[in-house]
């Protein structure tokens, strides 16, 4: 069964996005690739385990900003910053992983695997490490040239409504079943409380707190990051089971306790309150939907070279 989930996400990829990413890409080349990079991934999480939610999040934010082309990875140079000090970055870190992997890469096949694909594997491998799914990950994305600090302003903000997120995932070709079951990533990792500060204080003129909150999650948030917080990071994991990937969040979203308004604003519109219950109720419903959402989301094309130093351009 899981065979044959496998394969058909990997005949639907190649047919709705006919780019030239496959799943074989280096087969040839150097097929110790997969095994390399889990390695890498592997390795990281048994020291540390905020480590998979990093690198699914690292891969979101490299597709959104100028297509999957590991520009996230670039280094600032000089006065000219790059995303990676742009304003979004918080939080963004296990960058080491994947300098790890291309390292190890390079001893063997020099040259040959892009920096952005060793991103999109590393996310795979997140997932699965995490008790996720498995998946054949498309492969062939060329490493970019250009790593703007402002260009994090394209991404979708914590506080985005519904129509905001449409529209920002529609202008990647991303659909509303996409924007829900890509949402799902929030079953792993943390947010700091500035990404959830306008639901907790302030939230309106006359009310101090999102109404759609349940009451008991506010007042256990307040707690953790009061409105003059001074604890640097302080915070709240995205869902009960943080480190466990699960549908445990459509649950809690549909608890009134998810982290964002970006979360809560899933339950604001027919399809995309269907799609939360169907994911809340069905663990395989919502796998089957992030799987086919990953490898659009990680088909978004960019750049141009295979970098030999993620950090630098060549
Ligand atoms: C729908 C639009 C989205 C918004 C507005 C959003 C926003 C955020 C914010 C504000 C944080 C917390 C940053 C912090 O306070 O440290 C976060 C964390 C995270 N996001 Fe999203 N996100 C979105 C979509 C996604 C997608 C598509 C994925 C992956 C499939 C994803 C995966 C994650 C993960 C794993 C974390 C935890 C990171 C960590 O613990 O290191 N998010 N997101
Ligand atoms: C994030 O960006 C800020 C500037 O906005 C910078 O001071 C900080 O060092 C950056 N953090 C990382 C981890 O790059
Ligand atoms: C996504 O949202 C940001 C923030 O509002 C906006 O600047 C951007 O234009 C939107 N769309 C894209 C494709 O970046
Ligand atoms: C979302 O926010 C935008 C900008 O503030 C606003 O124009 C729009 O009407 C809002 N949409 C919904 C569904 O609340």
């Amino acid at each position: 069964m899981a065979a044959i989930t496998i394969v058909m996400l990997t005949m639907l990829s190649v047919t709705s996005v006919g780019s030239a990413l496959s799943v074989n890409y280096y087969e040839h080349t150097c097929p110790q690739v997969e095994y390399i990079v889990a390695g890498a991934v592997h390795e990281a999480t048994l020291n540390d385990k905020t480590v998979p939610a990093a690198l699914l999040r690292m891969h979101f934010h490299d597709c959104f900003i100028r297509g999957c082309d590991a520009s996230v990875l670039l280094e600032s140079k000089g006065k000219k910053k790059a995303e990676k000090d742009g304003p979004a970055n918080i939080s963004l870190h296990a960058f080491y992983v994947i300098d790890n992997a291309k390292k190890a890469l390079e001893s063997v096949c020099p040259g040959v695997v892009s920096c952005a694909d060793i991103v999109a594997l590393a996310a795979r491998d997140a997932v699965f490490l995490s008790g996720g799914p498995m998946w054949e990950v498309p492969k062939g994305r060329k490493d970019g040239r250009i790593s703007k600090a402002e260009e994090t302003r394209q991404l979708p903000a914590p506080v985005f409504n519904i129509s905001q997120l449409e529209q920002n995932f529609s202008q990647r070709g991303l659909s509303l079943e996409d924007l829900v079951a890509l949402s799902g990533g929030h079953t792993l990792g943390f947010a700091h409380c500035s990404s959830f500060q306008n639901r907790i204080h302030n939230f309106s003129p006359k009310q101090d707190i999102d109404p759609s909150m349940d009451p008991s999650f506010a007042a256990m948030l307040r707690g953790i990051c009061p409105s003059h917080n001074t604890v640097r990071n302080a915070g709240s994991p995205l869902d009960s089971s943080s480190a466990i990937f699960d549908n445990a969040y459509y649950k809690l979203l549909l608890q009134g306790k998810s982290i964002f308004s970006s979360d809560q604003a899933l339950l604001t519109h027919p399809k995309t309150k269907a799609l939360v219950s169907k994911f809340a109720y069905s663990p395989k419903e919502f796998e089957f939907a992030f799987v086919k959402s990953m490898i659009k989301m990680s088909s978004i094309n960019g750049g141009q070279e295979i970098r030999l130093d993620c950090k630098v351009v060549n």
